[in-house]
Parts: structure tokens; C-alpha cells; sequence
């Protein structure tokens, strides 16, 4: 078993617990339905707060009620294994749920934030918000009023963690993406930064993903399948 591993998840693991992916082929994604840049870039925040906290708010409530499934409890049990031989997994997730958490992983980058904590503008604050977010809240913690935004990465906004990641990407023996449709920067590239380090690659996906021709190994089905199949061939192998 290769002893420090890289794997990056995307919407797709979430999927069959009932959170929606942005993009698929048949044009029922988030993005297909909603407008990324009315919803989805501090612009928009800027321009109607209202409207974009109100999206956000649907969203977290909806992650609420969801449940980890087999995929995430599977890349916990990974992680473990990992440790336990003296490696270990980076887990690195776009995703802004927190199902790789309550699956029992203990180390997860949200390179693109977290659903269930608020930033504030004026102090840059961050902290856990599980209710619904109005423009009148003011921060707990400089009292300022209308200045807390979901942490959240939007369109246009750098992501988080980056030289973590970097630095992962480097010491990783192999570099696994699940779940993911390679359609955001960076994290699209990272495959390619892996290659150019000569670590092996290997995309688990319901479908071949729009860099597909970057990984060396490729396992298509649902989450659920994948990735526990795969798992278990890694710490049983
Ligand atoms: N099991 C495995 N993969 C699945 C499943 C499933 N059950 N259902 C869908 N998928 C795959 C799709 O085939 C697709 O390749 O998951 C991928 C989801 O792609 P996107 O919806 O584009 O999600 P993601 O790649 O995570 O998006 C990246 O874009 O909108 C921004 O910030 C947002 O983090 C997000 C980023």
C-alpha cells in the first residue's frame, strides 16, 4: 500500500446523500438551475445580500438533514489504516459540507470553505454558523452589522490551504480524485502537478471526468461502490 496518499473529492461523493452536484451531462446540476454568478461571487454578495445568503441558507439547512455514506466512511477507514502503518492521507475536499467529518475523518482541507461557519468582513472572524444567515446579523465578535458572509470560496476568490496542499501534492506516492467533474481551477489541475512529481494517478468517478486523459487508472461507478471496493483492495492487499 503506497504510505502517503493524496485524495481530492468533489460533489459526486456527496451525491447519494442527497446533496446536489453543479454540473452534469444532463444539464440538471446546481449551475444548470441556479446562476453561479448571481449566487456564487462576492460581487453578487456585494450587490444583493438577501439573495445570495438566502442560497446558502437553503443549502445548509438541506445539509442538516444529510448523511455520510459509504464513500466517506470508506476514506475515513483509509486514513486510519494509513496512520496506523506509519503514512497517511491528505484529503483535500471542493466540497463545503461536512460529511467527511461526521464519517470519522479527522484531517480534511475544505479548499473551498466550510457551509456551517460565517466570516466576517470587517475582523475576519470565523466561526461555526448552523442557522440562517440574515444581512442584519452583526459578528459576534467586532459587532459589526451586515458583515458576515458564508466561508465560502466564490467564483473569482482564491481557495484555501494552498500551500498545504502544495506541499501534499509533492510528498503524495498516489493521487486519487473522486467524485469530481475537473471543470474548477485549481483544483483541476492538481492531477497534473502529481504527474509532473511521476506520482501515479487514478480517477474514481461516475463518468469520465473533462481531464480524464491526465490519470493513468480510471474506476467508474457510483461513490458508494468505488470507493470502498477500492479501499478495501488497498488495506486487505
Ligand atoms: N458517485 C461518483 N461520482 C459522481 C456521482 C456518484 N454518485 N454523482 C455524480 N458524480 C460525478 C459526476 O460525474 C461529476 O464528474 O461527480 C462529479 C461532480 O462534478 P461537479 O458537479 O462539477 O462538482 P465538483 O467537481 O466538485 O465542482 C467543483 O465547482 O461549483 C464549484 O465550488 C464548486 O466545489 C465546486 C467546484
Amino acid at each position: 500500500m503506497p504510505k502517503h496518499i493524496f485524495v481530492l473529492t468533489g460533489a459526486g461523493v456527496s451525491a447519494e446523500s442527497g446533496l446536489g452536484t453543479f454540473r452534469d451531462k444532463h444539464g440538471e446540476g446546481i449551475w444548470a438551475r441556479f446562476d453561479p454568478m448571481k449566487l456564487a461571487t462576492p460581487e453578487a454578495f456585494a450587490r444583493d445580500p438577501q439573495t445570495v445568503l438566502a442560497f446558502y441558507d437553503a443549502r445548509r439547512r438541506n445539509l442538516v438533514n444529510a448523511k455520510p455514506n459509504a464513500a466517506h466512511f470508506a476514506l475515513a477507514r483509509l486514513e486510519r489504516a494509513l496512520a496506523a502503518r506509519g503514512g497517511g492521507l491528505t484529503l483535500v475536499t471542493q466540497n463545503i459540507d461536512d460529511l467527511h467529518e461526521r464519517a470519522g475523518s479527522k484531517e480534511v482541507i475544505h479548499m473551498h470553505g466550510e457551509l456551517f461557519k460565517a466570516r466576517c468582513l470587517e475582523c475576519g472572524s470565523v466561526r461555526p454558523w448552523f442557522d440562517d444567515l440574515e444581512p442584519s446579523h452583526a459578528c459576534p465578535d467586532c459587532g459589526s452589522p451586515g458583515s458576515l458572509r458564508p466561508h465560502v470560496v466564490w467564483f473569482g476568490e482564491m481557495p484555501l490551504r494552498m500551500d498545504d496542499i502544495e506541499d501534499a501534492l509533492r510528498r503524495a506516492d498516489l493521487f486519487v480524485a473522486i467524485g469530481t467533474s475537473g471543470a474548477v481551477y485549481p483544483a483541476a489541475a492538481f492531477v497534473a502537478e502529481a504527474r509532473a512529481y511521476g506520482v501515479p494517478t487514478c480517477e474514481i468517478n461516475l463518468e469520465a471526468a473533462e481531464n480524464a486523459y491526465c490519470f493513468d487508472e480510471a474506476r467508474y461507478g457510483s461513490a458508494s461502490e468505488t470507493v470502498p471496493a477500492w479501499v478495501e483492495e488497498l488495506v486487505e492487499g
